[in-house]
């Protein structure tokens, strides 16, 4: 007992996830259920602080995303997979975080001023869009989780969950441990359009996509802008399409791909075939998966209601402890 390390990360449902999604996040947990104490869960909460004002397609959002994470192997035999808004101990913590950590400290999260920017056509003077990343202090603190799995961006809130973790110990006692960020390693995964994979840029293949969209998706895919003419030589290392070989297809690949395109020996769509067939063989299973999982909707909805009841059982311990060192109780 004891040595395994309790490890939590979550998502906000934003809509269908992508092959970001998978090799930035997914792929991660999935290796790390093996062999830790791990919860997962969807942000739903984090997700109204942006998207308040049309919650329209929420709930579907929500489902969609458990279908996308059990279909990638998330497992909820092996981890706790749960909605944070049906453990409502989170706001209780959060609200009470909420009364040490200082204003300057949300204020000063690069997130807050640059997502206010990014989205400026929303009114994001918010109070809940301020507290961003104190709900998610409390996400984490509330499972004493040792380390949380998350992109870089993401981490000044694991270091803002550090600091009110160390000044809630120094106030009432040592509760909290304090968490650590994994930093994983991910690849460079390009859109389409050779801007980083997002949903927002319109340019991300779907873990539900099909085998046509796929297709369809990388045939349409930009290149090295030097290949312009079916007989101008190109630069792999210039080329969006060869980020994704180099995830999807094997060295001997790579070897014909550099080859063919350096010296105009092959077009762009002869390199895109094999690249193509790899996605859609690494997708397939995962294609499956899902088939399987949407036949029973309800399946899904009692496997966060059960991942909820457990995160919940222990989020109470946690907050028992809370409110007697507070002196609540
Ligand atoms: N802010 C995270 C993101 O956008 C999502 C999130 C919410 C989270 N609470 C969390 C991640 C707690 C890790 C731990 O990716
Ligand atoms: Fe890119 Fe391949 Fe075309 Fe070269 S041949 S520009 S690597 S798609």
């Amino acid at each position: 007992m004891g040595a395994k390390k309790t490890i939590l990360s979550g998502m906000r449902p934003t809509g269908k996830l992508h092959l970001g999604h998978l090799h930035g996040a997914l792929k991660n947990w999935i290796a790390l259920q093996e062999k830790h104490d791990c919860l997962f869960f969807i942000a739903d909460w984090h997700a109204l602080t942006t998207d308040y004002a049309d919650t329209t397609g929420l709930r579907e959002n929500i489902v969609e995303m458990v279908i996308d994470w059990l279909s990638c192997g998330l497992d909820p035999t092996k981890s706790i997979i749960f909605q944070q808004s049906q453990v409502k101990e989170h706001a209780e913590l959060s609200l009470l975080l909420g009364m040490v950590v200082p204003l300057p400290w949300l204020e000063r999260c690069p997130t807050y001023k640059e997502q206010q920017e990014a989205l400026a056509d929303r009114m994001l003077s918010t109070y809940g869009f301020l507290g961003y990343p104190l709900l998610q202090t409390a996400d984490i603190l509330i499972y004493k989780a040792d380390s949380v799995p998350v992109g870089i961006d993401q981490v000044p809130h694991i270091e803002l969950a550090r600091e009110i973790a160390r000044r809630f110990n120094n106030f009432y006692g040592e509760v909290f441990p304090l968490p650590e960020p994994i930093l994983t390693e991910v690849p460079k995964i390009p859109g389409t359009d050779g801007r980083k994979m997002s949903k927002s840029y319109g340019n991300a293949i779907l873990l539900s996509d099909s085998a046509a969209e796929v297709e369809q998706k990388i045939k349409t895919m930009v290149t090295d802008p030097a290949r312009k003419r079916r007989i101008d030589p190109g630069n792999p290392e210039a080329c969006p399409v060869f980020d994704l070989h180099k995830i999807y297809t094997t060295k001997d690949v790579h070897e014909w791909a550099i080859d063919g395109c350096t010296t105009a020996k092959i077009g762009c769509l002869d390199c895109k075939k094999p690249l193509i067939e790899a996605i859609n063989k690494a997708l397939e299973p995962i294609r499956k998966k899902r088939q399987e999982l949407e036949k029973d909707k309800k399946k899904l909805v009692d496997i966060l209601a059960s991942g909820s009841a457990s995160a919940r059982a222990r989020a109470q311990k946690t907050m028992e402890e809370v409110r007697k060192a507070m002196r609540l109780e």
